[in-house]
């Protein structure tokens, strides 16, 4: 199984959302990284088939997926981000109805129900009303309605925004343990969601793939970008004003900081092995977004 993304593009009036973007995908997890605005959300949709290209396609072994029309939505799971669930229905009942709405029999939607809910934890909830859930909760449920037709292709848009780091852990080894045999493709702007499952990580920017490999080989992209420094106190404001800095950690006296720069940063700089947080930081540390070095705390 191949998905090809074949130079796909989509422009809103003056903005090219996503930019001639060529990928080919086989069953794996793909992390897709990328910050606000970058494009992920409207390639998803794209993938999908909700949004038209404005040039380019979407292929499965070579047939373009539009013409497959319903045979390619039938190998279709997806999770929208800000999805929207109905606060009324129970976890049960809600699965039910999107079975019905997915063509499942009655029979067939609720032995899958019932097996859904114990995959994604949530079998002793199963008749709770939705709007009693924790996020993590809403989001286990959202994986389960994705998965309701057995898809081939997963596709999972921001699944972790608003997880606290417990929900985010156990979100992240769920994903772990269905990404077998299918090509999921999960979008996030936080690094460590992905780190260390994906099987490959697609760096997106301004509607752009600048990267893409596994996680160690974009890395190694990096590679003597990354320093640390043991400094004095004055000498930290001074580094962290004028470099991005990934990690400030007090040491006694002295502090320790992790920089990403092209140059060595100071006297006492020694090259560190990159992690994905760094690259992402070196990509995108310009458009400064005071949420995306801090949210996981220190590392
Ligand atoms: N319906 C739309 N009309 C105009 N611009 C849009 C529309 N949807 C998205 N965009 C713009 O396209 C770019 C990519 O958005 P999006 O795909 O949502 O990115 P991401 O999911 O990575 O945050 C952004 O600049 C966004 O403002
Ligand atoms: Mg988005």
């Amino acid at each position: 199984m191949e998905l090809t993304l074949n130079r796909l593009t989509k422009r809103y009036k003056d903005k090219t959302a996503v930019d001639s973007l060529s990928a080919a995908l086989t069953p794996g997890l793909y992390g897709l990284l990328g910050a606000n605005g970058a494009g992920k959300t409207t390639l998803m949709r794209m993938v999908c088939g909700i949004l038209s290209p404005t040039s380019g396609n979407v292929a499965l072994d070579g047939r373009d997926t539009v013409a497959m029309g319903e045979s390619y939505r039938d190998l279709l799971g997806y999770l929208p981000q800000n999805f929207g669930y109905y606060p009324v229905f129970t976890a049960m009942d809600y699965l039910l109805y999107v079975a019905a709405l997915k063509g499942l029999t009655k029979g067939a939607a609720k032995v899958r129900a019932n097996e859904l809910l114990e995959t994604v934890s949530l079998q002793t909830v199963a008749k709770k009303k939705i709007r009693t859930f924790s996020g993590g909760m809403k989001q286990r449920l959202g994986i389960a309605q994705a998965l309701l037709n057995d898809p081939k292709i997963l596709v999972l848009d921001e699944p972790t925004a608003g997880l606290d780091p417990k929900e985010r852990v156990r979100f992240r080894n769920l994903i772990s343990g269905i990404s077998k045999d299918k090509i999921v493709i999960l979008s996030t702007h936080i690094v460590s969601d992905v780190e260390y499952i994906a099987d490959a990580i697609l760096v997106m920017k301004d509607g752009r793939l600048v990267h893409q490999g596994r996680p160690e080989e974009i890395t190694a992209s990096i590679a003597g970008r990354v320093w640390e420094c043991r400094v004095g106190p004055e000498e930290t404001g001074r580094l962290t004003a004028r470099y991005t800095v990934s990690n400030l950690k007090h040491e006694g006296e002295r502090d320790m900081l992790r920089i990403v720069s092209d140059g060595k940063p100071c006297e006492s700089a020694v090259p560190v092995e990159p992690t994905l947080e760094d690259l992402y930081l070196y990509y995108f540390s310009s458009e400064t977004d005071p949420g995306i070095p801090g949210e996981e705390g220190n590392r």
